[in-house]
């Protein structure tokens, strides 16, 4: 049987793809297109070597969701979140969505907040409402707003010192040192005076996942207020911890019960358990949103107040966040924040007790990870262990020096999250025994080996 001359366009047609033997388009733009299978293929294979998001242990965002709630993204990705003329019902459902939380955080009354990418959007539009709210303050009073400041600790994420530099004011940075990575009022203290436009304190940090002395720090704001009538707020960098707290830890204070606290903002995508982007941004009470935040427009026949940096986004996301509000209630966010928390303290105790680790505030009320480091006398460090561990298994288990001044310190953090099921657990601290066990007998990474670790905290 002779085989039929198809030509070689029409064969891979048929039977493979142009990219099979082609370069992926990558730098002009592409004068021809391709087949839409193709195309999804071409994403397909070059996607299948990216990172793991199963042993993905870096990361605080979501990476697995409910097919339900899978549905309810995929049925909604063309609505544009801020048409809020022809989608009225999403716009009431973020509003929903931000009285819940508002009720969650204990505000005392009515109050607002908004929906924002992350909790980095969240953050600059808090911290550039403090801004502004202390301006008019100075204002009223005939005084000078031409020095503001903002104090924090070291152990906030990046996103505060961006804020500082893109909006001109001034860092108060707390340094951290060693066995200190979180801050309390006797750091405060000496930072304030009358340009402080607000201290900022973190709720679950990126390095430990502990938190600020918030009571102490509130407690030193209420005193000033008394004696010296400075009235400095409060902003709660809840990221991860705003959804933490209030179900492994409903009795600790941190939120609008305390006096000084005016806003927080937390990531819905981190342990709200959506896939990003959506983060909330909460006041405590109406007045403490700046005025000239807000922009009322007449867009497609209605008029609509808006605060916040993007204008037109998925409407999918916030959906999502109130289809988990819905489905788990606080019943079913303390059952999953608390097998969480189960797994993060199977694994601390099997790395304690392998004896190659000690643990970092396994005592303290802590989000739900693992935050761990070597014991002493090893001829191998954490980022010799991180690099072992993901070449020999694939596990993406980050090393990284703390801020100053404590960066001296390496520590390795483990998320247990919702899809890091006990069995896992098992595997992964058997895992990092062997990672150990090579390092022991080899000693430390190759330099080559050493300039492809990846050092960031992971978010
Ligand atoms: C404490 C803290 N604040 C802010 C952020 C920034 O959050 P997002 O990634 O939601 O913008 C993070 C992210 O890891 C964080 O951990």
């Amino acid at each position: 049987m002779t085989e039929p001359d198809r030509g070689d366009d029409a064969a891979s047609r048929l039977f493979g793809n142009r990219f099979l033997t082609e370069d992926a388009p990558d730098n002009e733009f592409p004068s021809t297109g391709m087949e839409s299978r193709d195309a999804m293929r071409l994403l397909d294979e070059d996607l299948a070597l990216e990172g793991d998001p199963q042993r993905n242990l870096a990361t605080f965002v979501t990476t697995w969701m409910e097919p339900e709630a899978d549905r309810i993204i995929a049925e909604n990705l063309y609505r544009n979140f801020i048409d809020h003329a022809e989608y009225p019902i999403t716009a009431e459902i973020e509003q929903r969505c931000i009285r819940m939380l508002a009720d969650l955080f204990h505000a005392p009354g009515e109050t607002t907040g908004a929906r924002t990418q992350g909790s980095s959007e969240a953050i600059m539009l808090g911290a550039l409402s403090l801004k502004w709210k202390w301006r008019k303050r100075r204002e009223a009073d005939d005084k000078a707003t031409d020095k503001p400041n903002l104090i924090f600790g070291g152990d906030v994420h990046v996103v505060w010192e961006k804020f500082c530099r893109y909006f001109d004011v001034e860092p108060r940075i707390v340094p951290l040192r060693e066995n200190k990575y979180v801050i309390g009022p006797e750091d405060v203290e000496p930072h304030l005076d009358e340009n402080t436009i607000g201290v900022a304190a973190v709720l679950g940090t990126t390095f430990t996942g502990h938190t600020d002395d918030i009571v102490g720090i509130d407690k030193l704001l209420v005193d000033l207020k008394g004696e010296k009538g400075l009235d400095v707020p409060l902003h709660i960098d809840a990221a991860s911890g705003g959804f933490v707290w209030p179900f492994l830890y409903p009795d600790s204070e941190w939120d609008f019960r305390l006096e000084q606290v005016r806003s927080i903002n937390v990531s819905g995508h981190k342990f709200g358990l959506v896939y990003p982007g959506i983060g909330w941004l909460i006041f405590r009470e109406t007045s403490d949103l700046a005025e000239d935040l807000v922009f009322y427009e007449n867009y497609l026949g209605k008029t609509d107040a808006t605060f916040t940096l993007n204008f037109s986004t998925g409407a999918s996301m916030v959906l999502a966040q109130y289809y988990n509000f819905v489905r788990f209630g606080r019943e079913g966010y303390t059952y999953i924040m608390k097998a969480m928390q189960q797994n993060a303290r199977a694994l601390a105790d099997k790395l304690e007790s392998g004896g190659d680790f000690e643990l970092i505030g396994a005592d303290r009320e802590q989000l739900p990870l693992v935050a761990f480091k070597l014991v002493a006398g090893k001829n191998y460090d954490e980022f010799d262990v991180a690099w072992q561990l993901s070449a020999e298994r694939g596990w993406m288990v980050p090393a990284y020096t703390m801020p100053p001044n404590a960066q001296e310190v390496k520590i390795m953090r483990a998320l247990a999250k919702e899809t890091l099921s006990r069995e896992q657990v098992d595997r992964l601290s058997d895992d990092i025994a062997q990672a150990c066990s090579t390092l022991e007998k080899k000693g430390g990474a190759h330099p080559a080996e050493r300039k492809q670790i990846k050092t960031g905290t992971g978010y």
